[in-house]
């Protein structure tokens, strides 16, 4: 007895001994790493720091620029000549990966208030200024998308990657404060919610030689589900089965159109965040995207100024080189500010179109595509001359012709349009796409069959309209068109970190 007591009181010494030893090695500056961001604002002057990170610029043999993703701002770490060989400096260059210890210091300079009085340096990662392709000075944003694997070590690709984690983050706590609940919908399905046909299909039949059926065409049952599955355009019918249930949810997931538009708004691959609230009619949905949207930029103004600051800048510099009639009048932040600020306008489809058949563009014949009788489908030139040059500030259209939208949107008792909803932006076009949803059987069954779509393939949605079903409604929110009006930035490849879109799928 007494001999185990003994042993075990030995074993907690060395215990305390070994965690002592551990919790001075964490403490210690050797090993302790600050985030650039913390050291900027820090005034711990003197202390011992160790940053890692990046060579952004290398001047003068003795100046090291560091950025280690943190902030969009860079540390100076100041070399000891006296100290330091050129031998010891030699793999000191742009690109390269670096781990500094020295002291932290006010700094003389201008544009810093601090910076890094260099004891000891190591370099984790050389990179042959012969080869590495970004150098300190300014790069096509087409060359950055040839590059993609090392963009986000770039000023403007930092930021809108910090953009988009603060968003993410803010879309979260936007619905977990309303008491939505977060449902994960499947990304493989076997329906086309939006009825379009650009769907990208999820097989592992062998291509060259699938299973045939008598009459020749391919028999998915011998498929990995048993049927034709595709990855998905939408969560929303999903979503609209918990919504059911829940009450409230929101999904927020990747989603896939294999439309072939090469345009600086549309994506192979996007993000999509679908709120779907039971009780809510139309109006109920507009204010919920109007907060939603509100709610986002006043967190980017409230929590990311210094990356909206740059880019701001950044759109700034770009413009200089436009004829004035093609620069903006507010600058990103006045734009951002404004959006926060005024009520969305909001407008039925047939005032859209009185107000377009009006128009000078369309009395001059300067539209691409002319503006058709009651039914036709805006073009993004006509989205664009509502918000643009019409009201100036965003646009809410609801009501639109039955004919041109998806299939299950209520429909109204004028038997020809929808309670649908488009939200348009500035410089954007539609960011919002939503409705309030056909709650009853009969009229949903009667759209599937309108639309061809099989009975089989929907029952399950169907069903809720059967058993308890109750008014509902919700959108789909784009989160890179989101993030192109945030940034500032004009292609949606350039606001996601790897674009999928035709032909492009490298990184
Ligand atoms: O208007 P959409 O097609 O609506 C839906 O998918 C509905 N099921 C949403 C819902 O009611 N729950 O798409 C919604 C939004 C668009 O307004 C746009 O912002 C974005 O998704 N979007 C795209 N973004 C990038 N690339 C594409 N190819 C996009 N297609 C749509
Ligand atoms: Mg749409």
């Amino acid at each position: 007895m007494r001999l185990t007591a003994v042993k075990s009181f030995k074993l907690l010494r060395t215990f305390i001994a070994q965690s002592k030893v551990k919790t001075m090695g964490t403490n210690s500056a050797a090993s302790k790493q600050s985030s650039i961001k913390t050291l900027l604002t820090s005034s711990a002057f003197g202390t011992e720091v160790v940053v890692k990170g990046w060579v952004r610029f290398f001047r003068s043999n003795r100046f090291v620029i560091l950025n280690d993703g943190s902030s969009i701002h860079n540390i100076q770490a100041v070399l000891n000549l006296d100290k330091v060989s050129a031998e010891e400096c030699k793999h000191i260059s742009v690109g390269a990966c670096m781990s500094i210890t020295g002291q932290l210091m006010a700094s003389t300079g201008t544009g810093q208030s601090v910076e890094i009085h260099v004891a000891s340096f190591e370099v984790l990662g050389a990179a042959d200024p012969e080869k590495y392709p970004l150098q300190p000075k300014k790069h096509s944003l087409e060359f950055l998308r040839e590059i993609a694997h090392l963009r986000p070590r770039t000023n403007t690709f930092s930021a809108i990657l910090r953009l988009r984690h603060a968003m993410t983050f803010a879309i979260h706590q936007f619905y977990n404060d309303r008491g939505f609940i977060n449902v994960h919908t499947p990304i493989i399905t076997g329906s086309d919610c939006e009825g379009a046909g650009e769907m990208f299909r999820v097989t592992t039949l062998d291509a060259k030689n699938p299973p045939l059926k008598e009459d020749g065409s391919v028999d998915y049952k011998q498929d990995f589900f048993g049927k034709e599955t595709n990855l998905t355009v939408s969560g929303q019918l999903n979503g609209e089965l918990a919504a059911l249930a829940l009450g409230k949810i929101y999904t927020f997931g990747p989603t896939f159109r294999a439309e072939n538009s090469n345009t600086s708004r549309h994506l192979a691959e996007f993000w999509m965040i679908e709120p779907e609230v039971a009780f809510n009619d139309i109006t109920d949905n507009m204010d919920l995207a109007e907060d939603f949207l509100k709610y986002l930029i006043s967190y980017a103004l409230n929590n990311n100024l210094d990356d909206l600051e740059f880019l701001k800048q950044r759109l700034l510099d770009e413009e200089k080189d436009k004829p004035k009639e093609q620069r903006n009048e507010m600058d990103l932040l006045e734009k951002l500010r404004s959006v926060v600020e005024n009520k969305f306008e909001r407008i039925t489809y047939t005032e859209a179109i009185e107000i377009l058949r009006n128009s000078k563009p369309h009395k001059n014949g300067k539209f691409q595509f002319p503006v058709g009788d009651w039914g036709f489908d805006m073009q993004s030139e006509h989205e664009k001359y509502l918000v643009e040059k019409h009201f100036k500030k965003p646009v809410i259209v609801t009501n639109y012709p039955a004919a041109i939208k998806a299939f299950y949107m209520k429909q109204n008792d004028d038997g020809k349009t929808v309670a649908a909803m488009d939200v348009l932006l500035p410089g954007i076009g539609e960011i919002i796409g939503g409705s309030q949803r056909e709650d009853n059987y009969e009229k949903l069954l009667a759209a599937t069959q309108k639309f061809n779509i099989a009975e089989k393939d929907i029952w399950w949605y169907l069903d809720t309209r059967r058993f308890g079903t109750a008014p509902h409604a919700g959108f789909g929110l784009g989160f890179e068109r989101l993030m192109l009006f945030i940034s500032g930035m004009g292609n949606i490849r350039d606001v996601i970190p790897f674009p999928r879109a035709p032909k492009t799928a490298e990184f």
